[in-house]
């Protein structure tokens, strides 16, 4: 939602750094773009619509300059044009910010300003934040003016502000993520809780992909802090200081070394990042079965323990926590709670130090989960965190994490960290059961069918199913027990990125409406279980006579049957073999569900890593 970054280092290529980070920070919006750049005491401003990927350099492009940040838009006030795009000067031209969240009380602020004699040129609700930096700075220094400034915004934001005339970098949290990169750090003592860092360059941004190829060596502020950063004494160096935004003392923090490698956040050989994605699940579900056993058991015993248990998530994320209702009652007889993370403060009244909270997330910030975080603090719910990004703001704040280990995701469209949060909620509920030894076994053996499945024909037979549907305007999705969600998750992926009409259903719910929906020729997209499946309270031949009943509805009315199966059946115009992995089936079942939205994206000419109106990482309520 929005990606920033910021460079002010002894490099004289800071533009270049900045645009650089940028097209590392795409899949956060891709709308506009913009940066900023310091040259001889004045600002020099480049932005434009579209994406930061098409831009064109050419030797005119950047100054010669050591301070420089950018920003790449999903817009939220205002509409997609030059005006909006960030950076935003304050009126009096000193001022630049770029800005990643939302204002909540912007219109108030500017009412305020505007009484100060401030013009507004843009319908952003960010182009306060400049202003009221330059009302503060007429009687404090930056630091000041930003923390007073920041002091005064409701709402999640992360912000960083540079003046015309002064070498300094500030920026502040408060909800949406903000990282500091350290180029070549000079320790100055053992001490591992810095209130201030030497280096000689430093990198501010909303995620560490956009610097991670410059240094692994980061420090993640908290809401409410603040860093500030200009040249040392001696013009040899440059050093950050931490501060909180609501007293002004100094903040110390601690520096984290990651150990991603940039490459492996690259294409490589594939078309796009989606693809790639989709095929490294060969290798994440093993990954992510790598799970320290002893935190498996200590979250075990939280639900075990817990007077309530909710699992919360959103869009996809909150499809995967769908299917631990129906894994928890099948392999550990144990009733949880599922709600999405908008709709978590419905349940304030039922919390307390008894309940349980498990998030799932890949980013780790998707603002609905951290309000539902929040909610939980208060009430003194215990969380468990199953994140992906390792220290996002899920992370630090969960009182377990079970790591999803993927690696770096850029698709848009989720579908590595999507099948890995399966799999270790799938391994929870044989902890919880406490079968631990065969719920791995069972889930290394499907990784393995999942390793042979994923290859160049299985993905070429989806495309052929592709080219048959391209041109339909809605299919459907269904499913019984956890294909249920995952009809509800195949429907999500093949509206965000074929941009089809989709609706995944319970099997069983179509001939109750759904069914007057179906034409001669509709798509219907079938999970339909190998007999021996059992389900939940299921008959014992399982539910596939049942799921054929609800697809042979939809055939008797000219449907077109995509059936995926482990066996085929007469009913199916089109079928797709997955493996027969017993309760580790949703994982193998979406995976060709991912590739079929992924051709239709691109045989619909979409692009299937940044889909329209979207953004990866939701940073907004
Ligand atoms: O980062 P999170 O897992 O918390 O994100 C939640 C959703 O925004 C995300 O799953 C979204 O639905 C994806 N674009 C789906 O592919």
């Amino acid at each position: 939602m929005c990606g920033i970054i910021s460079y002010l280092g002894n490099r004289k290529t800071a533009g270049k750094l900045v645009v650089d980070g940028l097209k590392k920070l795409e899949y956060r919006g891709y709308d506009s773009f913009g940066f900023a750049e310091k040259v001889n005491g004045k600002i020099r401003l480049t932005k434009k619509v579209g994406k930061i990927s098409e831009f064109r350099e050419n030797g005119k492009t950047f100054a010669k300059t050591n301070l420089a940040l950018g920003h790449t838009r999903w817009a939220t006030h205002g509409k997609v044009n030059r005006v909006n795009a960030h950076p935003h000067f304050s009126a009096d031209g000193k001022v630049v910010v770029v800005h990643n969240g939302i204002v909540e009380n912007h219109a108030e602020l500017r009412k305020f300003l505007r009484g100060k004699g401030v013009k507004f040129v843009t319908e952003t609700d960010t182009e306060v934040i400049p202003n009221l930096i330059v009302e503060f700075l007429k009687k404090n220094n930056l630091k000041e003016a930003v923390r007073k400034t920041a002091q005064k915004l409701r709402g999640r934001f992360a912000f960083v502000a540079i003046v015309a005339g002064e070498e300094k970098l500030c920026a502040a949290r408060n909800g949406s993520p903000l990282i500091l990169g350290i180029e070549k750090f000079f320790p100055k003592s053992d001490d591992k809780l810095l209130a201030k860092i030497d280096g000689s360059a430093f990198f501010i941004a909303s995620d560490t992909p956009a610097f991670l190829n410059h240094t692994p060596d980061v420090v993640y502020l908290d809401d409410g802090e603040m860093v500030e950063i200009e040249a040392s004494p001696k013009q040899d160096h440059f050093h950050a200081q931490f501060f909180g935004i609501t007293k002004g003392t100094a903040v110390k923090k601690r520096i984290i070394s990651l150990d991603l490698k940039e490459s492996k956040t690259e294409k490589g050989d594939f078309a796009h990042f989606m693809l790639k994605e989709i095929f490294e699940q060969k290798e994440t579900i093993h990954r992510a079965l790598k799970q320290d056993e002893k935190q498996l058991e200590k979250v075990a015993q939280l639900i075990r323990k817990s007077f309530g248990t909710f699992f919360i998530g959103c869009g996809t994320a909150g499809k995967v926590c769908a299917t631990a209702e129906y894994l928890f009652a099948k392999i550990a007889r144990r009733h949880v709670n599922v709600i999405f993370g908008s709709e978590f403060d419905t349940q304030e009244p039922f919390l307390t130090n008894k309940t349980l909270l498990i998030a799932v997330s890949q980013s780790g910030e998707t603002a609905d989960v951290l309000e539902a975080y929040k909610i939980a603090k208060r009430r003194g719910v215990k969380t468990v965190g199953v994140v992906n990004v390792a220290g996002s703001s899920v992370a630090r704040g969960s009182d377990v994490v079970l790591p999803v280990n993927a690696g770096v995701e850029k698709a848009v469209a989720s579908t590595k960290a999507t099948t890995a949060q399966l799999a270790i909620l799938t391994l929870l509920a044989y902890a919880l059961a406490g079968k631990l030894a065969e719920g791995q076994q069972m889930l290394a053996e499907a990784g393995s069918q999942i390793d042979e499945l994923l290859n160049p024909r299985y993905s070429e037979h989806l495309e052929k199913i592709a080219q048959k549907i391209k041109r339909v305007e809605s299919m459907y999705v269904i499913g019984k027990g956890t294909d249920y969600p995952m009809a509800l998750e195949a429907a999500i992926k093949l509206q965000e990125v074929s941009y089809i009409h989709a609706e995944g259903f319970a099997a069983g719910e179509l001939k109750h409406g759904p069914l007057a929906l179906i034409t001669k020729g509709t798509p219907l997209i079938a999970f339909v279980p190998a007999d021996r499946s059992l389900g939940v309270g299921g008959p014992a031949n399982g539910y596939r006579q049942e799921v054929l009943s609800n697809v042979s509805e939809v055939k008797a009315r000219g449907g077109r049957i995509i059936g995926v199966s482990p066996q085929n059946d007469p009913l199916f115009d089109e079928w797709i073999r997955v493996p027969d992995v017993g309760n580790a089936q949703p994982i193998v079942n979406i995976i060709p569900i991912q590739l079929l939205a992924y051709h239709l994206a691109v045989l619909r000419k979409n692009n299937p890593d940044l889909p329209r109106n979207l953004a990866k990482s939701v940073t907004v309520k």
